[in-house]
């Protein structure tokens, strides 16, 4: 059976972060509280062309939560629930924001567990101010010359504006 005691809960959040938002640093945070360890998961084969690449992606979450010492980095690629038993993690977090997430994350989730029942998905609600942040919109308000200093922190903040100036 299981080992359901274990002091060591490790937590995977899984994402694109391209960049890095206020919503996924609460959600991270709000998962260092309740996992021993949380591994913050950066898909490296997207699909999608990234304005940054994983290095730099790893650099931005490393930067913000160098103080923490139960959060960690990691990149992966190929199956989210092959990398989830590699690290024998407890479960999957996932951010939602009101209703605009739901079916994507529903199937999302659906999908994982039938390839592999025993990892569970965790839903945290985005906190209220955080519920209409969103990587896409601020890498676009980013490039219109918009202030995007209340959506991101500010190392994220200083890595957007430098990537622009080198355009
Ligand atoms: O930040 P995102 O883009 O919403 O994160 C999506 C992510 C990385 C969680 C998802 O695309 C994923 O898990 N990809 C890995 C491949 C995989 O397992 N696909 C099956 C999903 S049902």
């Amino acid at each position: 059976m299981a080992d359901t005691t274990s002091k060591r809960r490790v937590g995977i959040y899984p994402g694109t972060f391209d960049p890095l938002t206020n919503g996924h640093v609460d959600i991270i945070l709000r998962g260092a509280r309740l996992f021993d360890r949380i591994l913050v998961a950066i898909l490296v084969n997207a699909g999608k062309q990234p304005m940054f690449d994983t290095a730099e992606r790893v650099a931005m979450v490393r930067e913000v939560f160098r103080e923490y010492p139960n959060v960690e980095v990691d990149t992966f690629d190929g199956l989210l629930v092959d990398y989830a038993r590699q690290k024998r993690a407890t479960a999957i977090v996932r951010g939602i924001r009101a209703v605009s997430d739901f079916e994507y994350e529903f199937q999302m989730a659906g999908m994982n567990t039938r390839l592999n029942p025993r990892i569970e998905t965790l839903f945290l609600m985005a906190s209220e101010r955080n519920q209409f942040i969103a990587s896409r919109f601020v890498k676009e308000i980013a490039r219109l010359g918009g202030d995007i200093s209340s959506f991101v922190p500010a190392a994220v903040n200083r890595r957007v504006r430098r990537k622009f100036s080198e355009m």
